[in-house]
């Protein structure tokens, strides 16, 4: 990565003001269902605070519209933080987001106290990325850093316009994501194999074409798969389909050929005869999808297709499920792709997850810690697989 990053400040007697991804999912009470993306800050704050910086966190949480949303305060992602962060000795939170009493509240900190501020997204002018707020946010801290990989595709006052103001260097987390995800994209060690799912082309058109020419093979599931059979002249019954991206399917499915890419569907599907985890099911090959019936999952037969394929490859990238991973009869091609995934660690190969289902489905598998990289990036990290600059990260100070 050519960026700054923490330790290239002496932080000693300094206010950091740290933009981290706290938009973590909660339960109807409030209760941090899933906290890895506070867990995924804490080498940053632990290294700003050990080198003698008192800590500023900004972050967003869920899309409450331009207003302030009780629910979606950030009081639990406080106080989830101090039990992460036993040494912080307290994790002061405040009301506010911007303004005197956040200012009061930032210069009261001493070294090693951290602080974090309200939902950024309580204020209008926070995704409007307007200069106003970024100034006041600048004023609460002396360096900015960004951790927020997360929201680095956001063009927003606290992941952009606040770097205007301040020095402007990278935490640990957002390091971590650019050196996995760009890394492996800059010199991809060969084989490498891509595996996207989810539902639909039209999400995944721009990762696909940015991959294709880098990759050795490409092999698609999930509904979108539908949409390639579809354009292959099968009869898919009432499976999922986008009839407007049949032309897009058409042209990718020639770009590989042209490109000598290997690009794999599926052979076979688990049907059902309603979107409904009770529904009746049963396998059958994709030329043989009977009216009334949807593909909910790719078949026994693709599984084995798909494995064959990932065998010997160095490098593989994953986004989107294979099916609907969701309802526990149509999870096994999904969990399947997770296994091989877990299992090409035992070759050295590097395997890097993103997008929040299949991460979901690596978690759920249990086989997170066997995977070489499991990105905190929905959004972000498809659009770094796009090739996209992230406006978060351009902003940062280079090396
Ligand atoms: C995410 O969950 O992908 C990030 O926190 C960004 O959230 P957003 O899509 O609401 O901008």
């Amino acid at each position: 990565m050519n960026k700054q990053t923490i330790r290239d400040i002496d932080w000693s007697g300094k206010r950091a003001l740290v933009r981290v991804d706290f938009n973590v999912p909660l339960d109807k009470d409030g209760n941090i269902t899933d906290d890895t993306r506070i867990r995924a800050s804490l080498p940053t704050i632990r290294y700003l605070l050990e080198n003698g910086a008192s800590v500023v966190l900004m972050s967003h949480l869920g899309r409450p519209k331009k207003k302030v949303v009780e629910s979606m305060r950030l009081r639990p992602a406080a106080e989830r933080l101090f039990e992460l962060l036993p040494e912080a000795q307290e994790v002061k939170k405040t009301e506010v987001t911007t303004g005197p009493a956040a200012e009061a509240a930032a210069e009261s900190l001493k070294p090693g106290q951290v602080l974090l501020l309200e939902n950024t997204r309580f204020d209008p002018r926070e995704e409007a990325n307007d200069p106003e707020m970024a100034q006041e946010l600048a004023k609460l801290g002396d360096v900015f850093v960004n951790d927020a990989f997360g929201s680095a595709h956001r063009a927003h006052a606290s992941t952009e316009g606040v770097a205007h103001h301040l020095p402007a260097v990278a935490g640990f987390l957002m390091e971590a994501e650019l050196n996995a995800l760009m890394g492996a994209l800059e010199h991809p060690q060969q084989p490498f194999v891509t595996i996207i799912g989810g539902a639909k082309i039209s999400d995944k058109i721009g990762v696909i074409e940015n991959l294709l020419p880098k990759v050795n093979a490409l092999i698609i599931g999930g509904g979108m798969a539908n949409t390639f059979l579809l354009a292959q002249g099968y009869a898919l019954g009432d499976s999922l389909v986008e009839t407007e991206s049949l032309d897009l399917a058409r042209s990718l499915i020639e770009k590989a050929s042209a490109a000598n890419v290997k690009l794999l569907l599926p052979t076979d599907a688990v049907i059902a005869d309603a979107f409904s985890a009770d529904a009746q099911q049963q396998v059958v090959a994709v030329d043989s999808v009977p009216d009334g019936w949807r593909i909910l999952d790719i078949g026994p037969e693709t599984i084995k297709l798909y494995q064959e394929a990932l065998e010997g490859a160095k490098l593989v990238i994953w986004n989107g499920p294979m099916g609907v991973f969701e309802m526990e009869p149509f999870a096994k091609g999904t969990r399947s792709i997770a296994q091989v995934l877990a299992d090409a660690a035992s070759t050295n190969a590097m395997t890097i997850v993103g997008g929040g289902d299949s991460v979901a489905a690596v978690e759920q598998a249990g086989l997170a810690d066997k995977i070489s990289h499991i990105s905190t990036g929905g959004g972000a990290s498809l659009e770094l697989l796009e090739g996209k600059v992230l406006p978060g990260v351009a902003i940062l100070r280079d090396k």
